[in-house]
């Protein structure tokens, strides 16, 4: 029986076969159905978890992490030994970040990129070697500067002229000496299977190609600045090569140019390596990224007839994306009548502050029953949030079993990347716990926010 609720469908979703099914490239390797059909993580079932943590609940499996880092690992060491060159790869700490993921991605053997004084802090109290470290940010402050410098962060990418005076300034006083890199806007802009190449791209980061020489001969002239190479990032979520391979082919042009002056040791070229959120999704693997992005790096250097440089990579999404869950309890269910049928609204007990991507990007998610297995023909449902919003969704379109009810436990695939960094407390709700599983066990690594937590920076109460 095929319900009226299905006709708002969009066309890419089709009513799947088995509305339980875990779709392997969405969900971490270790989620399974146990005996009584309960979704199982890092060996540790659903409920399990929701019995000692509530919900809403966010789960990372610790594994899945490791395997992606090491993996991410590999394919750039690999793909860079192939060409006559290295590979770095720096985990892009703003897609999630705190000590536990610090210590999992240094013991994988990454470096870490950071973009804020904040994120320098969280690296560095999770034991980080410093000389492992990126800094990046396009408005970085002087107190940040100072304590990067301070600390050893490995490289600072300059984002801008101003920046290059303030740590001049900073040099100068200290004595210190500091590896910085350049990022530049090559002008292209990917996004999942398109990419856009413009002259000049009207965003904030970086600094125009043709204005690239000028800042480099400035940085060149400082007493303790030491530059090592060009960096670029073109975008998130892309799932080809082509605009690295136009980015890249940008990039070196002006890296070729600049070996006029003295040599370059370094490439950056960032990272956006795209994740499946649903069945839909058919990223790249990434061993053909690699391969393909260094290949294209290589042929650009053997055609300008200069060496290839030492690469480095910026992956956040790619690594922990797909490493993570939450699990939500489901409220209310309301079946809200439509020009073409009618749309079944599932409300759980999270939201737009614990995942603001669909509000924010429309972004698309993956959701199952978590505790059992329906019972009943699958209808479209829209996930939405607790939170007075109509914008709150929670995941946008899916198929679930048609018994769905409140008290369920629902999960939501591939919230690993981007979730808990970009959470709010918005309508006074605390953040929920971050658990990580691994090898049938859990343990809280971020503590779930109290009502406490929310009122003790309220000035007004008194203390
Ligand atoms: N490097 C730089 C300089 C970046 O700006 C970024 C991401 C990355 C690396 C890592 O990109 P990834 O591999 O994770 O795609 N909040 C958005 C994504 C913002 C990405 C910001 N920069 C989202 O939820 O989709």
């Amino acid at each position: 029986m095929q319900s009226a609720v299905s006709s708002p469908a969009p066309g890419w979703l089709a009513v799947p076969d088995d509305a339980d099914d875990l779709v392997p490239a969405v969900w971490p390797a270790s989620a399974e159905r146990g005996p009584d059909g309960e979704l199982i993580i890092g060996g540790v079932s659903a409920d399990a978890l929701v019995r000692t943590y509530g919900t809403p609940l966010q789960v990372i499996d610790e594994s899945e992490v490791r395997g992606r880092a090491a993996g991410i690992r590999t394919a750039f060491d690999t793909a860079a030994a192939a060409s006559g060159t290295t590979a770095r790869v720096y985990y892009a700490g703003k897609a999630l970040l705190n000590t536990t993921i610090v210590r999992w991605v240094m013991e994988e053997g990454l470096n870490l990129d950071v973009c804020t004084g904040g994120e320098l802090e969280v690296a560095l109290a999770g034991g980080a070697d410093a000389a492992r470290l990126g800094f990046h940010g396009n408005n970085k402050s002087v107190a940040e500067l100072e304590r990067a410098v301070e600390v050893g962060v490995g490289t600072i990418v300059i984002d801008s002229e101003i920046e290059i005076e303030r740590l001049a300034a900073i040099l100068a006083r200290t004595g210190a000496s500091q590896r910085v890199m350049l990022r530049v806007n090559s002008g292209v802009h990917a996004e999942t299977h398109d990419f856009l190449a413009t002259a000049h791209e009207d965003q904030k980061f970086g600094t125009a190609l043709d204005r690239a020489p000028a800042l480099v001969a400035r940085i060149r002239e400082i007493e303790g600045l030491e530059f090592v190479g060009l960096h670029c990032h073109i975008g998130s979520q892309i799932f080809g090569v082509a605009g690295f391979r136009e980015s890249a082919a940008r990039v070196l042009d002006l890296h070729q140019e600049l070996l006029a002056d003295g040599d370059i040791p370094e490439l950056n070229l960032g990272g956006g390596f795209g994740i499946a959120y649903t069945r839909v999704d058919t990223p790249e693997p990434i061993e053909n990224l690699a391969d393909g992005i260094v290949a294209a790096v290589a042929e650009g250097c053997a055609a300008r007839g200069i060496s290839i440089p030492a690469l480095s990579f910026e992956p956040g999404r790619a690594i922990v994306g797909n490493a993570g869950i939450t699990l939500y309890e489901v409220g209310t269910i309301k079946d809200v009548p439509l020009e073409n049928g009618s749309r079944r609204y599932v409300s759980v007990d999270g939201g737009m502050s614990d995942n603001a991507r669909p509000a924010l990007y429309g972004a698309q998610f993956s959701a199952r029953l978590a505790a059992r297995l329906g019972d009943a023909d699958p209808v479209l449902v829209r996930v939405v949030g607790r939170h007075c919003e109509s914008g709150d969704i929670v995941v946008d379109h899916e198929y679930l079993p048609g018994d769905v009810a409140p008290g369920d436990l629902l999960a939501v695939a591939a919230t690993g990347a981007y979730c808990a960094p970009l959470s709010s407390n918005y309508n006074h709700v605390p953040r929920p716990p971050i658990v990580a599983v691994n090898g049938g066990e859990s343990r809280v690594i971020v503590r779930g926010e109290n009502l406490s937590d929310l009122l003790a920076r309220d000035a007004g109460i008194e203390k």
